[in-house]
């Protein structure tokens, strides 16, 4: 089970202190693995606050090169050497305000790959494609474009763009068919499985049966991990359901 904390553009310096205090008094499981991605100037900030925890940093995203004149983009190899284990690849906000196209995303993903990086890869359909009944064969496409090349470990995040920051989810048996297409999809072109997480207006009051879905193997989680109580609401959450079905 992974609970992932995408914190966009947001918590300064401050925010981060306060947020991190609260985490030395809670006790982690094992069986649940977190991973912060915090703006990428405080990587370090956060990395040194959270050592002695088991919290793993990662990046929003990284370039396809490792060097070179890309004003504004950050390698791989940097987010490596700042200790990050994580990236998030393909977001939707770097595909909609960033450009990003599928086939960068897909570079993208096989150079982090390649610089020892565990790749979070980011797909979803939005609004139209879900109405007009298209959702699963638009996600079944855009992750085909996607997909690296050649990888041993990769996650991915079905975020749907309508759910994001939304409020807006979709019903536990479109959840578990969506993820249920993506893993026979993986599997089918790459043969090799893959964890599935969902993201989309994930909070405390939705944890729970978003979590007892059968194909869902952890959260991307926005707005409600920017509050270290709901972050930690989140995780408790994973930890119980896990404790229930053993
Ligand atoms: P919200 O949880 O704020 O909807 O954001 C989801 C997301 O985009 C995580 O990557």
């Amino acid at each position: 089970m992974f609970i992932a904390a995408n914190w966009k553009m947001n918590l300064d310096k401050v925010s981060i202190s306060k947020f991190c205090d609260d985490l030395y008094n809670y006790k982690f499981s094992s069986k649940v693995e977190a991973c912060i991605f915090p703006s990428l100037p405080y990587m370090d900030y956060l990395n040194n606050l959270i050592k002695k925890l088991p919290i793993s940093v990662g990046g929003q995203n990284c370039h396809y090169k490792s060097h070179g004149a890309f004003t504004g983009e950050v390698s791989p190899k940097f987010l490596r050497d700042t200790g990050c284990e994580y990236v998030i690849i393909g977001h939707s906000e770097r595909r909609s305000i960033n450009n990003e196209s599928d086939n960068e995303i897909k570079l993208r993903a096989q150079s982090a790959i390649d610089t020892n990086l565990k790749v979070i890869l980011c797909v979803g359909e939005n609004l139209s494609h879900r109405e007009k009944g298209y959702a699963l064969k638009f996600v079944e496409q855009q992750l085909l474009k996607c997909l690296p090349n050649d990888f041993k470990n990769l996650l991915v995040a079905y975020e749907p763009v309508w759910s994001i920051g939304t409020g807006k989810i979709p019903n536990v048996s479109e959840i578990n068919e969506m993820h249920d297409h993506i893993k026979k999809v993986v599997l089918k072109n790459t043969n090799k499985k893959v964890k599935v997480l969902y993201g989309g207006s994930v909070n405390v009051e939705n944890i729970d049966s978003i979590l007892n879905v059968i194909n869902v193997d952890g959260v991307l989680v926005g707005g409600a991990s920017l509050k270290v109580k709901d972050f930690l609401a989140i995780y408790s959450a994973a930890v119980k359901h896990l404790n229930n079905s053993i």
